[in-house]
């Protein structure tokens, strides 16, 4: 009963809905073939709409009957649900649907993984379990009842009552549909309680399969931590009697945040020493912190329509971010945080893709789960914060969750906020929720007379839809540093609205060293760099660790561009002394010391050199990055060996940001030592490694140098029984090869008998690993493309949603040569031409296209 043509919605057309739910009772009667759903929905006319015929969203349903108040009743079935008349009043809608869950491979909706029932309704996938008006705005009261022989039976809410058989549960805070969720299976829970800040006891569960049991302690720690600092930071406890998170294998995202029953991706919930890295550690607190934040910012404030996406998701991972800054250090989280913005958003927004923070369109919301929606959505909480300081934000997220508690709100409610607690006209602010595309700041500066005058100009680039760009109203934090280091004025938050602004500092005593757009203030880019001079002076003196670390970070891609131009060639000693000085400084944090010996990704040079109007080698580059690693290995041999030595851990493992920072640091140099030893470090850490990241990162430094084969061989040996880590054995073969055998290494491995490709994180392990190589990918001969083409063809009947996805991995598309252009277009419109397209990957590929 689907495929009716894909649609275009729009913001502009939004009503609010005729119809209002009270309460809604399920009862499910599972089998994989033929699960039957029982539905009582009472509804009431909504007092403050007109009155609309009545309709719900069903899809891929078989309905066996309907009735109103009792009586029966024969709905119009449409392409997309169904109508039917219905009184002008209160009334009681019961319906009985069939659907098959075992044959569900979209993922979405109810459907089987390894045994085990589970649901996945965001966005629109309650409308495939029953007939219901399936929009966010629509909020109920849910009684499950669930009756099947597996022994676990878990739905929202608390548990109510439960026999041989069955489970009834209820869900006493009124959700949208989206929130729903039911689980079934052969499960066992690593159990804990928590003390709520109001003195309730919650139990708390992590539902996984058996031998799992044993990779749940720190997601539940997690938990506690991410519960307690809710608590602590926002004044937000928890609202139920019980929370339970389960793991699934065959999930198309990280987890999702259903109320009181977290469904996750089992990569993003277990995790132990021997198995996971530190940087799945990291992954997974911050998940679980995510899904645990959304109960109050996504749940009980929830979005009025899917156009208002980034009110839950940019918040809720600007909450994430903050609790992780606030666990383990905000100076290296606002690293990581800056270059997931630079090294994927604005690539993003630079591409066909781009899209504003709050779109108003789309043809298929699922496509809308983006970098841009999350992150840049995070990047404006931060803003807002900036702009209104720690004492207003609060203010204004209290005055937030009063006020929008148990409603469907919009960015207009969440601004409104924010004006109402400070008084703060945000009417320029808004725009960028609604402007695509990456601002970039050009900065000039001039000093006379002890006063010091900073000229920032900003503008941004046309996206696809939006010629026209207006100014943005932009959070500059600014310090100025004399030439010993010392701050002459402390980082104060400039704000640039105009197109273009002078800000005049009076005074002082000398020209000041400026130190622009500390901590990453605004998700923009300053066009305009500083002499290398001044940016080897903030390398080794800002106070401020992001700009610090920037100031290096922009050395080295300034150096590796130029040895791009003159095509290969030593670094310059400049780089190499700076290099040496903050690796060799103990007074460094290990993990920023790592992050400053990360050269800037192929990506980010690539889109460096087209954002100059240059056409990126993604061979040479690589192959250039290859030799800078070369010749630091060589210039910093006499120092290595000991760094590498002092980075090993005597005490008992613990996945901590000290251990981790040591790790990462110790592993970066791994790779150097690995250049001229011929992989005996390697091996040698290989051999006796007790955890997951230190054995990865050997295997990854022994491929690197093609010296893997008995490595990987080994691995797959000791982890064939273990998914999570055969998804890294997959990944990290083709990451590590080198380009010219990347596709043929992902070629082959598609063709290994683990290769079970229906799985999405191991499709992702393999596809992602080969997209995310752009020397590999971009092979001139254009294999990458054809291959990564043939597979997503090969998915997209079964799951669109993730193949829509994974499309994005040709989103680099216009910045390559008109060659491999060519040969990226021919296999995009093979895709496109497909019989039977979903209309997920349908609207990907005609962006793309475009
Ligand atoms: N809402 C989930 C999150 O960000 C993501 C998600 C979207 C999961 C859609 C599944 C489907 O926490
Ligand atoms: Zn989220």
């Amino acid at each position: 009963m689907k495929d009716a043509a894909p649609q275009t919605i729009y913001l502009a057309d939004y009503m609010a809905p005729g119809w209002l739910v009270e309460s809604v009772h399920l009862t499910f009667r599972l089998a994989p073939q033929a699960t039957r759903v029982l539905s009582r929905i009472a509804f009431r006319p909504n007092p403050d709409s007109p009155r609309q015929p009545f309709f719900l969203h069903g899809e891929d349903l078989r309905l066996i009957a309907a009735s109103i108040d009792g009586t029966p009743v024969t709905p119009q079935l449409t392409a997309t649900g169904l109508t039917c008349d219905v009184p002008d009043a209160p009334f009681v809608w019961e319906a009985e649907v069939e659907i098959a869950p075992a044959d569900n491979t979209v993922l979405e909706g109810l459907y089987m993984s390894n045994g085990m029932y589970c649901t996945q309704c965001e966005a629109e996938g309650f409308r495939k379990i029953t007939y219901y008006p399936d929009r966010p705005d629509v909020m109920g009261v849910y009684t499950v009842r669930i009756e099947s022989d597996l022994p676990v039976l878990l739905s929202n809410g608390n548990p109510v009552a439960s026999g041989d058989g069955w489970a009834e549960w209820h869900d006493p805070w009124p959700k949208p549909s989206y929130l729903f969720a039911l689980v079934a299976g052969d499960l066992v829970a690593h159990h804990d309680t928590f003390t709520t800040m109001d003195d309730r006891t919650v139990d708390l569960n992590i539902w996984v399969r058996a031998p799992d049991l044993d990779k749940c302690g720190f997601g539940m720690g997690a938990l506690k931590r991410a519960m307690i600092w809710d608590e602590q930071t926002y004044g937000r406890a928890y609202d139920l009697d019980v929370f339970n998170i389960v793991a699934v294998d065959d999930f198309n995202m990280g987890a999702m945040e259903n109320k009181g029953l977290n469904i996750f991706n089992s990569s993003a919930v277990l995790a132990n020493q021997a198995t996971s890295t530190d940087a799945d550690f990291q992954r997974v607190e911050a998940i679980i912190a995510h899904e645990y934040f959304h109960n109050w910012t996504g749940n009980r404030i929830t979005c009025r329509d899917w156009f208002q996406l980034c009110l839950k998701e940019g918040l809720t991972v600007f909450r994430d971010q903050s609790f992780t800054g606030d666990l383990h250090g905000h100076a290296v989280k606002r690293i990581e945080d800056a270059l997931v913005m630079r090294n994927r958003q604005f690539q993003e927004d630079a591409g066909p893709l781009s899209h504003p923070v709050r779109p108003d369109s789309f043809v298929e919301i699922n496509n809308f789960y983006t970098v841009t929606v999350y992150e840049k959505g995070a990047e404006l909480v931060g803003m807002l914060k900036r702009l209104v300081g720690d004492d207003g934000y609060r203010a204004a997220l209290d005055l937030y969750f009063d006020r929008h508690d148990g409603q469907a709100a919009t960015i207009e409610d969440w601004l409104a906020c924010f004006t109402d607690a400070t008084g703060r006209d945000l009417t320029q602010f808004k725009r960028w929720y609604e402007q695509a595309g990456t601002p970039r700041l050009t900065v000039r500066d001039d000093f006379k007379d002890g006063t010091y005058s900073l000229h920032i100009a900003q503008e941004t680039p046309p996206t696809p839809g939006q010629p026209e760009k207006l100014p943005l109203h932009i959070p500059v934090a600014l310090g100025l540093l004399d030439d010993t280091g010392a701050e002459v004025l402390p980082t104060t938050m400039l704000e640039l609205t105009g197109a273009s602004q002078t800000f005049t500092f009076d005074n002082l005593a000398a020209r000041p060293i400026p130190s622009i757009l500390r901590g990453f203030s605004a998700p923009v880019i300053v066009a305009s760099t500083p002499p290398a001079g001044e940016r080897a002076f903030l390398l080794a003196h800002d106070t401020d660790p992001f700009n610090r670390w920037d100031a290096g970070r922009s050395l080295a891609r300034d150096m590796l561009l130029d040895l791009i131009r003159q095509d290969g060639g030593a670094p310059d000693a400049g780089y190499l002394d700076g290099l040496r000085a903050t690796l060799t400084d103990s007074g460094l944090d290990p993990a920023f010391r790592a992050l400053v010996a990360q050269l800037p990704s192929e990506t980010d040079l690539a889109i460096a050199l087209a954002a100059a109007g240059e056409t990126p080698d993604p061979l040479q580059i690589h192959r250039v990055r290859q030799d800078v690693r070369r010749h630091t290995a060589e210039a910093l041999s006499d120092i290595l060996p000991r760094l590498y030595a002092d980075m090993q851990i005597q005490s008992p493992f613990a996945p901590d940001a000290l251990q981790g920072g040591q790790r990462a640091l110790g592993n970066a140099i791994l790779m150097l030592l690995s250049e001229r030893d011929g992989g005996a470090a390697a091996q040698a850490q290989f051999d006796g490694a007790d955890n997951m990241t230190q054995q990865l990162a050997a295997l990854g430094a022994l491929l690197h140098i093609g010296k893997g084969e008995d490595a990987a061989a080994r691995f797959h040996d000791q982890w064939q029984d273990d998914r999570l880590v055969l998804n890294k054995w997959f990944g990290i073969q083709i990451t590590m090869a080198a380009p010219e055998e990347a596709v043929d290494t992902a070629a082959r491995l598609t063709r290994h008998s683990d290769f079970l490709w229906k799985n999405p994180n191991r499709f992702r392990s393999v596809m992602g690993a080969l997209s995310a190589h752009p020397a590999g990918f971009h092979r001139a001969d254009g294999a990458g493309y054809a291959l990564l083409a043939d597979w997503l063809i090969r998915l997209d009947p079964l799951n669109p949603q993730t193949t829509a996805r994974m499309v994005a991995g040709f989103d680099g598309l216009r910045r390559y040569d008109a060659d491999r252009q060519a040969l990226i277009r021919r296999e995009l419109r093979r895709i496109a031409d497909t019989q039977g397209l979903s209309p997920d990957t349908t609207e990907m590929v005609t962006r793309l296209l475009q």
